[in-house]
């Protein structure tokens, strides 16, 4: 190949990404200075799961855990227990995660940047011990991972607020963990009442 060939083809490809090609846009295109987003996992896990989060809003999932999938939080249900409510639910445990999307812009000019973020808490109910079979209520800081957050609807700040009394009471009146009548689904089904 000669070397006119590959400088012409060089001259031709600076032509195409010059700025200079874009001097007949209109002023807002030209001038318009793009602002960062910067998502965090939580925010990515929820619009993954519902496409219209609204800045400010409260917004209420479930997040199933599949068989073989750790529950944490010291939970003690036996393997057979995880594997009847995997039968019967489709999922082995399951929690609710309710929280607010939050967006906060800083810096000035070319520097702006736009952080969302969804900050929720997790609740569940966890066994404490293989027997008896006390029953944990269980809240911490949702924090996204491998497992898909299922949506559930929009909620309030006082609701999402209240969700977490009921979630507690809920533990206090049904102390002893049943795998039919008194297991993480029937838990969860009480917090998911004052969300909705
Ligand atoms: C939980 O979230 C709150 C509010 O976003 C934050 O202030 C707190 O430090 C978090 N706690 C932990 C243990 O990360």
């Amino acid at each position: 190949m000669k070397l006119s060939y590959l400088l012409s083809f060089f001259l031709a490809s600076l032509t195409v990404a010059s700025p200079v090609a874009n001097i007949n846009a209109p002023d807002d295109v030209r001038l318009s200075v793009r602002t960062t987003t910067q998502d965090t996992a939580e925010y990515k896990a929820a619009i993954a799961a519902h496409g219209h989060l609204k800045k400010d809003k409260y917004y209420y999932f479930t997040l199933e855990w599949p068989l073989g999938a750790k529950v944490g939080d010291s939970d003690k249900e036996t393997d057979a227990e995880l594997r009847m409510l995997q039968q019967e639910l489709g999922f082995a445990h399951v929690g609710v995660v309710v929280g607010q999307v939050t967006e906060t812009e800083s810096g000035k000019g070319k520097n702006k940047k736009l952080k969302r973020d969804f900050k929720a808490t997790l609740y569940h109910m966890t066994k404490k011990n293989v027997h008896p079979g006390d029953t944990e209520f269980k809240s911490r800081n949702y924090s996204a991972d491998a497992k898909h957050l299922r949506y559930r609807g929009e909620t309030s700040k006082k609701k999402a607020e209240a969700a977490k009394n009921v979630g507690k009471e809920y533990v206090k009146d049904h102390a002893i963990y049943q795998i039919n009548g008194n297991n993480c689904a029937d838990f969860a089904g009480a917090v998911l009442k004052v969300l909705k």
